[in-house]
Parts: structure tokens; sequence; C-alpha cells
């Protein structure tokens, strides 16, 4: 049997149906323009997996032997390595200037942890075996604490630290 020509398979096409097909066009291009615009204006990002790491020696050899704040241009960009375990973080605590460029490399040796900044959008997780990545500037001074968002065990709910940002 030949197929039907695609002048004949165009006059089946139920008014309908066609109309549903240019909606769902009509909603991919809003979705494709949604993206660029929170992805490029916004700046709005998706943590993804920055490395694949052993979470059994991944504490062995630098940056995550010492875990914490690496100064990379003085006042205006800092990386910052946080280990996320059962029931803390390390470091603890973590001190950075106000406007700088910050990027957060956080792990876990463990369990699969949370890492949400209070008062930031800063929201993700932490799992072992994987680097999440995340770059923010706070533009305000204060005290922003950094706490587990996914349960982890009977301590999850005392699992936090704090960025402090300094003037
Ligand atoms: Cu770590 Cu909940």
């Amino acid at each position: 049997m030949s197929t039907p020509s695609s002048e004949k398979t165009k006059m089946h096409i139920d008014p309908t149906e066609r109309a549903w097909m240019r909606a769902a066009i009509v909603v991919l291009v809003i979705f494709a323009v949604s993206v660029t615009i929170a992805g490029f204006m916004l700046g709005i990002q998706v943590p993804t997996e920055e490395q694949r790491v052993n979470p059994q020696t991944i504490q062995d050899a630098p940056p995550w032997s010492e875990p914490g704040v690496r100064e990379i241009v003085p006042g205006e960009k800092y990386d910052v390595y946080i280990v996320s375990k059962r029931f803390f973080y390390e470091p603890s605590t973590v001190e950075v200037p106000v406007g700088a460029e910050v990027t957060f490399y956080v792990t876990s040796t463990d369990v699969q942890h949370g890492f949400k900044i209070q008062d930031t959008n800063v929201n993700f997780m932490a799992v072992p075996g994987e680097v999440s990545k995340l770059t923010t500037t706070f533009n305000e001074a204060g005290t922003y604490d950094y706490i587990c968002t996914e349960y982890c065990g009977l301590g999850h709910a005392a699992m936090f630290g704090s960025v402090l940002v300094t003037q």
C-alpha cells in the first residue's frame, strides 16, 4: 500500500486538533522565551552538576581537605567550599565582603543534604558524589544562615551554618 500524500494528510486534520497543535507551538515558544529571559536577563541559575567526585576520598586532597573561603580577587570574587555531613557543615561559618561575587561549591560525604541560604534565592541539594555550584552576591551586610532542607536523619533540624557578610 502507498502512503497518503502530504496534501491528503493535511486535509484530514480535524480543525480542533489543528488548533491544539497551534496552541502547543505557542506554549513552546513562550517556554523558550521565558527560559532565555530567566537565564540571561534575570541571571537565574539551575544548579548543575559541576563535577563528579568520590565521597569517600574527597577530603583527602585540596580544596576539600580544607573547605572554606578562597579569595580570588580581594573584595570582588570569592569561592566557598562547603562539605555537608550528618549533621553539620564544614565550615560552619564563612565570611565574605558585601557586594562580592561569591561562588559556592557544595558536596556531601554521606547522604543527601540540602543547602539553602536564608533571605536569598540560593537553594539546592548537596548530593554525595557530586559537587553543586551556584554564584550569588550579597548586597546587604549581615548574617545569612544556611540550612539543610533535605531530611537527612535525627539531627537534620540542627544542621545549619552562617555566612557573615561584612562591610
Ligand atoms: Cu542534612 Cu538535613
